[in-house]
């Protein structure tokens, strides 16, 4: 059977679904546990389980991660945005759990994988995906081939140094994209800037309302998101760039911001070719989900 489950691990939640040649069939939803790996080995096995339950012809499970990913191993080495996530061995785990074979792949891989197959990407021959949500992922595509580098981490586009020193990351590092832009960081500098507590989503709401302060914090992620994809542009010069991700729901409010600071950072060059993902944020269960299935014809999915 083609029909396999798609499990994406997110830094807010864990979205599964059953998915057949990239049709969503049933899905469900748990918030992504912040106490440890046992609690997210248990939530991810309770959406599973959810789901198999109605159909029982599933054979294959697929993962989204977020990492850095030993992927051979079937293991996070850690995971930014969730606690407790270091080492954990959540391929093998999760098999002997359901006892269903589990491919783990990097959820911006898995992503991109989907928009290349059914999205956003078909029709370019080369393409970066880029998720901005809790964090910040990307996959580098050449036709349907992910660059992975030597040890997985080419990609992880997230924690390229924007401005040395800056906030701290998940990762450890100072001043990476995502700790400047990334939708954990639209809500840490909000909700400095107006001294009470707001989600990301409220942000973007008080900014569409034209509020100063609202608006120059969107602005401000905007600009980094911007100049990063003009670097981008320069080390691979794809046919375009897919943006998914929670904060790609902004839609054009945020994308022609985006857009403007590449221009930026591009006169001279050819410019960023932006395009939102066409899967919106179902092309990480899409995506794990076709890496899974994939996996049946071929050793290694997007090797
Ligand atoms: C992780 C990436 C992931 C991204 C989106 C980052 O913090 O390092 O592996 O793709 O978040 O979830
Ligand atoms: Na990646
Ligand atoms: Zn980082």
């Amino acid at each position: 059977t083609s029909t396999t489950l798609g499990l994406d691990l997110g830094g807010t939640k864990i979205a599964a679904a059953v998915v057949s040649r990239g049709e969503i069939l049933s899905r469900t939803q748990l918030p992504t546990p912040r106490t440890g790996y046992e609690a997210v080995l248990g939530a991810l096995e309770t959406a599973a389980r959810e789901l198999l339950a109605e159909h029982p012809e599933v054979e294959r499970v697929g993962l989204g991660s977020p990492g850095p990913l030993d992927i051979a191993a079937g293991r996070v080495i850690f995971a930014p945005n969730i606690p407790g996530m270091e080492q954990a061995p959540v391929a093998r785990d999760l098999s002997a759990r359901l006892g269903l074979p589990v491919v783990l792949e990097n959820d911006a891989n898995a992503a991109g994988y989907a928009e290349h197959l059914y999205g956003a990407a078909q029709a370019l021959e080369s393409s970066i995906y880029v998720t901005i949500s809790t964090g910040i992922g990307g996959g580098v595509f050449v036709g349907e081939r992910v660059i992975r580098g030597v040890h997985g981490v080419a990609g992880e586009v997230g924690h390229m140094t924007l401005l040395p020193g800056g906030p701290l990351c998940g990762c450890g590092q100072h001043g990476c994209w995502e700790a400047l832009a990334a939708g954990r960081a639209v809500a840490r500098d909000a909700s400095h800037a107006y001294g009470f507590a707001l989600t990301t989503a409220q942000v973007f709401d008080r900014a569409r309302a034209g509020e100063r302060l609202a608006l120059r914090v969107v602005e401000n992620a905007a600009y980094y998101t911007g100049l990063a994809l003009a670097n981008l542009l320069k080390a691979f010069e794809p046919d375009g760039f897919v943006i998914g991700g929670g904060m790609a729901q902004a839609g054009a409010f945020y994308l022609d911001k985006v857009q403007a600071a590449a221009d930026r950072f591009t006169e001279g060059f050819p410019s960023v070719k932006l395009f939102p993902a066409a899967l919106g944020t179902d092309a990480g269960v899409i995506g794990a989900a076709s890496v899974a299935a994939q996996q049946l014809s071929q050793s290694t999915p997007l090797a």
